[in-house]
């Protein structure tokens, strides 16, 4: 039984936002989040040395998870952003408990609600849900939108080889990459869902070979979007957002800092494709480091 942590002291506008995945996923969320908030400060946790999260258990990933937190904790974060739909199924309860004091969020919720606005006013729409082995074995998507509208048809789907394929790097228009969503989606495109939920942070990265697949009358929804709006809806009701920027002016924005538990040139390489903009070569964490249960702050000092 973990202890309960206290309010976290000293937290200000100026503090960061800490947004963590299994590994290059959660950029797609630090996107959405600079794009709506560009003042906020993003520390970026991608635990690369032990992806994927999909095919772990609850146990295993609340772990993982918890580490990374308490070794970001002297940080004084404002908010903690889950942005891995395995790490929201399984993790994001428990957690919240644990750290009673530290603001919390996921993806799973954002995205229950993007699915269920984009069904509109069909008596029962067919909602598809790609996701990780985990994330459908949770059921919590089915139980997100069923809870927001209790009459949809939900199909879990997991797409297990994704995840591994786009940390390889594959492109796209890659033979293996179009072989995988060929052979993913057909069931969905023949149950005829009208919306598809990329129930996954890295899937949004085959987005338009996604919605070619799926053609013109389904809409893809990527969580991330309505994620950084429940963000900012979650600091603006603590006082907590920094003031607004003008998004033209980028010496205004707020500063991006990664940390990989493997290969940081390789996340910095990959991870701009997710990001849109270049990454500064995140730093290392052992994975040695996470478990032990102190980590002294000073080997985290952060830019002024
Ligand atoms: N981006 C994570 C998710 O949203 C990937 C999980 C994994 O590492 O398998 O589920």
């Amino acid at each position: 039984m973990q202890a309960r942590m206290p309010t976290v002291p000293g937290v200000t506008t100026h503090s960061p936002i800490i947004v963590l995945d299994s590994g290059l996923g959660g950029l797609t969320v630090v996107r959405a989040i600079q794009k709506a908030m560009p003042a906020e400060n993003i520390l970026y946790f991608g635990d690369t040395a032990r992806l994927p999260y999909g095919n772990k258990s609850a146990g295993t990933v609340t772990a993982f998870i918890r580490q990374i937190i308490n070794h970001l904790m002297p940080q004084r974060p404002k908010h903690v952003v889950i942005a891995c739909n395995t790490g929201t199924a399984l993790a994001l309860s428990a957690l919240r408990s644990e750290f009673g004091g530290l603001s919390i969020s996921g993806v799973i919720d954002p995205g229950a609600k993007a699915a269920v606005t984009a069904a509109g006013a069909k008596a029962v729409p067919a909602i598809g849900v790609i996701a990780t082995e985990a994330t459908v074995r949770s059921k919590a998507y089915e139980r997100a939108i069923l809870r927001r509208r209790n009459h949809a048809r939900v199909y879990l789907k997991p797409t297990p080889l994704l995840v591994p394929i786009i940390e390889d790097g594959r492109m796209a228009n890659d033979p293996l990459v179009r072989m995988a969503l060929g052979q993913y989606l057909q069931p969905l495109i023949e149950r005829k869902v009208d919306v598809l939920v990329l129930g996954c942070t890295h899937y949004p990265i085959f987005r338009d070979s996604i919605e070619d697949l799926m053609g013109p009358t389904v809409a893809v929804i990527d969580s991330a979007e309505q994620c950084a709006e429940d963000v900012a809806r979650r600091l603006k009701v603590r006082h907590l957002l920094k003031p607004p920027v003008d998004p033209t002016d980028t010496n205004a924005h707020g500063w991006l800092r990664c940390f990989v538990t493997d290969d940081p040139a390789r996340f910095a390489r990959l991870g701009s494709r997710f990001l849109g903009t270049p990454i500064e070569q995140p730093t290392w964490v052992s994975p040695d480091d996470l478990y032990s249960a102190a980590t002294p702050a000073a080997a985290l000092r952060l830019p002024a």
